[in-house]
């Protein structure tokens, strides 16, 4: 069986032909892997590392990646593809990136919000731009989803948060809300968990904004554990290293919240820079970026990893263990499939992989894409600081309804 497996998957991955049993989806292309286990030349890490250009492989072009950009890197990629997956850059702006973080759906709307934070110099707006909340309909783009750029068809509405949430960074549903992390700005804005209203006039509560009278470093991203409901967040030190929030007073670390109880419990640490979260179905597993190497400038040894803990029945995690090592700059936001597959945004796309960790393929953008979610069914909006993207895959999100 297995060899045979195996022959199979040879068969299929001659680089961009297709071939075997399987038909490739008109915008995939298959990447062999072997193609490049031998180089001619590697580089050194002072010409090329994980902050470099995205990895070309050889025989390749940069715009021949783009132009299909489902690439097949094992051809279980296929199922979660289907046989038509589709891909459309739904808005795109000259310069500002908008199209940053925290890419939530709100099922009742059929709408997806995401944020613009101050961690990004480009923006050149300083921290004038530091609570940017925006919506889509995601009919508009659902309308477009046969083309490759739809840029001027899709309405981008920004939502006035009120009171404001300063610097949100993380979103996820939470008992028919938007709940946010906020990253804090300066030191009298700390950062806090918010509850916004997704619909007018947009007001928002505090949820915490303390770990027993501390202020948080810059929290960064949330989500909620499908049976115990309790919220897990992750608080690195983005706010000093972006300078907009004081020197830290807490170590890099996970958090855990009880909104019945109040109880505020450390649910793990050890990490660099401890970044996106998000459960497996069930809940069983806890997937957590650490996007270290850009802890202070860009520190090559350390993480730029998924480390996977088991979440025990009393929601505690064990078992830490090294998921995945991303091979273009650091994996920013998680978030999984119904079937357990790990998605990560990262530094060319959103990476793929299966539960044991064996990269299965990548959604191409080319581009640094720090988060994105499914919204609903195979939808998936990806944020591309100045481009949106939205894909359509059969594979269908890990969504919850008791979180929705
Ligand atoms: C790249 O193309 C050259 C020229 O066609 C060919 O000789 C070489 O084998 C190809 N390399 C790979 C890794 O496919
Ligand atoms: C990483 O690579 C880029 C070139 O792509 C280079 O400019 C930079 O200095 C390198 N950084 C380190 C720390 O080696
Ligand atoms: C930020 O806003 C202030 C007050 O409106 C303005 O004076 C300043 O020029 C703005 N800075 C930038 C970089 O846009
Ligand atoms: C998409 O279309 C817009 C509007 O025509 C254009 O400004 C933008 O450059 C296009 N983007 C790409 C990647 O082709
Ligand atoms: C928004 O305001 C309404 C009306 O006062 C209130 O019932 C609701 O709880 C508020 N929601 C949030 C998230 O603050």
């Amino acid at each position: 069986m297995a060899s045979l497996r195996s022959f199979a998957a040879a068969a299929l991955l001659v680089n961009g032909v297709h071939a075997g049993k399987r038909t490739l989806p008109a915008l995939a292309q298959a990447i062999n892997q072997k193609s490049f286990n031998v180089l001619a030349t590697v580089p050194t890490a002072e010409e090329y590392n994980a902050s470099s250009a995205p990895w070309i492989p050889q025989n390749f072009t940069s715009q021949g990646l783009l132009e299909k950009p489902f690439h097949v890197y094992d051809d279980a990629f296929l199922d979660i593809l289907g046989p038509n997956p589709t891909f459309t850059i739904l808005a795109q702006t000259p310069k500002d990136p908008i199209f940053h973080e925290a890419v939530v759906w709100y099922k009742p709307n059929d709408e997806a919000f995401f944020v613009q934070n101050a961690g990004n110099a480009d923006a050149g707006t300083g921290l004038n731009k530091s609570a940017a909340i925006f919506k889509i309909s995601l009919k508009q783009a659902d309308a477009v989803k046969g083309s490759w750029n739809a840029t001027g068809k899709v309405t981008v509405t920004q939502v006035p948060s009120n009171p404001e949430i300063p610097n949100p960074n993380g979103a996820t549903q939470y008992k028919g809300q938007l709940l946010f992390a906020a990253e804090g700005q300066g030191p009298n804005k700390a950062p806090a968990l918010y509850v916004m209203n997704p619909v007018v006039p947009y007001n928002t509560t505090v949820l915490l904004n303390n770990y027993f009278g501390r202020q948080f470093n810059s929290l960064n991203d949330i989500t909620v554990h499908p049976k115990n409901l309790d919220i897990y967040f992750t608080d690195p030190t983005y706010g000093e290293s972006n300078n907009f929030r004081p020197a830290p007073g807490l170590q890099n670390q996970v958090y855990r919240y009880n909104d019945k109880t109040g109880a505020v419990t450390v649910a793990a640490d050890g990490f660099a820079m401890p970044n996106g979260i998000a459960f497996s179905p069930g809940g069983k597993y806890v997937y957590i970026t650490d996007t270290g190497i850009w802890r202070h400038g860009l520190e090559l040894t350390l993480p730029s990893s998924i480390y996977r803990y088991t979440v025990q029945d009393d929601g505690t995690f064990e078992n830490r263990k090294t998921f995945a090592f991303i091979d273009t700059n650091i994996p920013d936001g998680v978030h999984c499939d119904s079937k357990g597959n790990v998605y990560a945004g990262v530094g060319d796309g959103v990476h793929v992989w299966n539960p044991s960790g064996t990269l299965l393929g990548k959604i191409y953008t080319g581009r640094t894409s720090a988060n994105f979610q499914f919204v609903g069914g195979g939808r998936v909006v990806i944020g591309g600081e100045t481009q949106l993207f939205y894909a359509t895959l059969a594979a269908e999100g890990n969504l919850v309804d008791s979180q929705l």
